[in-house]
């Protein structure tokens, strides 16, 4: 057993974050999307693990490599993202005759793989695919079961009139029968090789795809709300370490890495993550918020934020429910003309 781990694309819905940064690598609760997938596949007992990189490789590459993982990487490079059922194609050499677990890299899921996989492995079904009832299938690749519900009759991406609010979640359990379907597919109106068609090229071909349900909650963290909400998410869970002295007011959960300061005046109120090195004055770090390392934070209140390194923030009054780049500056001028002076990169959002 083999996993993919999809790790490319332009990530259009993440501007400007995505303007320096693949999407994957944004991080929540300081640690980049696209490790909890890695982690997720290692937990199931998968050591060889496959990630396909597009444009940004070498930001990928560097980022994983970061990290000793219990398991062996190699890197797949992808070109132009061309669909998820490209990135198979461009895997084919990698994947052999393997049975292998392709991961959407910007998914999160709470639960993991590891009951799904099983369920693929006893069932001997010839793909397996994760659903979850959600309010919006418009958004999604979405299921209509067989009568007996235990398998898939068609998948549908992205319908207007959704035959289920059952949504696929981005992972998928694959025999290597579907590297003749992804051959015998054409790329749809967007252009691209659909992984929904591919597996719809197995049903209509007598092969037996199965499906779990995902119990916990489960993001796909295409929008800057949804990394948000995977933050709050994620934070939920954390357990308190704390590894510096420090005077400041601190309640709930809250982890702090070493080198940050933080002085008496401030207060933290978890759940909170504060990286390495991090210099926080005279402010406030309310529930929910992700603060990456090296920032400065001084005379300021952050709620429900993700702020990622090497950023600058002084005097900014407060901040709420928003995502801050690296090496971003809010800070108070005093110089005339008095007033608000902007250098925003392209697509930014401002809130005032
Ligand atoms: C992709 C799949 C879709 C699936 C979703 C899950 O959509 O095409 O079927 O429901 O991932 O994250 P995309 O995120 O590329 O729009």
């Amino acid at each position: 057993m083999k996993a993919l781990i999809l790790s490319g694309g332009h990530g259009t819905r993440l501007r400007p974050l995505t303007y320096s940064q693949q999407k994957q690598l944004i991080p929540v609760a300081n640690k980049p999307v696209l490790f909890y997938a890695i982690e997720d596949v290692i937990e199931a007992g998968i050591h060889d693990i496959g990630i396909i990189v597009g444009p940004s490789k070498e930001q990928v590459i560097e980022t994983v490599k970061s990290v000793d993982w219990d398991a062996e990487i190699e890197f797949i490079y992808q070109g132009e993202p061309k669909g998820l059922a490209h990135a198979i194609k461009v895997a084919s050499d990698y994947l052999g005759d393997d049975d292998f677990v392709m991961y959407l890299g910007d998914n999160i899921l709470r639960e993991g793989i590891v009951r799904h996989l099983e369920h693929f492995k006893e069932e001997n079904f010839d793909a397996s695919i994760l659903l979850q009832e959600v309010p919006n299938p418009q958004q999604f690749g979405v299921a209509e079961l067989s009568e007996d519900g235990r398998t898939i009759k068609r998948l549908i991406e992205k319908p207007k009139v959704p035959p289920s609010n059952l949504a696929l979640v981005g992972v998928y359990f694959f025999k290597p029968i579907v590297h003749e379907a992804v051959r015998n597919i054409k790329p749809s109106w967007r252009d691209e090789l659909e992984i929904t068609d591919a597996i719809q090229w197995l049903i209509d071909h007598g092969y037996r795809v199965g499906w779990t349900k995902v119990t916990g909650w489960w993001k796909d963290t295409g929008k800057p709300e949804d990394i948000l909400e995977a933050n709050r998410l994620i934070l939920d869970d954390i357990k308190t370490s704390i590894k510096v002295k420090t005077k400041a007011r601190i309640h709930g959960r809250v982890v702090i890495e070493e080198g940050a300061q933080i002085d008496e005046s401030t207060v933290i109120k978890g759940p909170v993550v504060i990286g390495r090195n991090v210099v926080i004055k005279n402010s406030y770090i309310g529930p929910y918020t992700s603060i990456g390392n090296n920032c400065v934070i001084e005379n300021t209140e952050v709620e429900d934020s993700i702020i990622l390194p090497d950023s600058e923030i002084r005097d900014a009054g407060r901040i709420v429910e928003s995502l801050i780049g690296r090496g971003v500056k809010i800070v108070r001028g005093n110089s005339h003309p008095l007033g608000r002076k902007f250098v925003i990169g392209d697509n930014s959002r401002i809130i005032l």
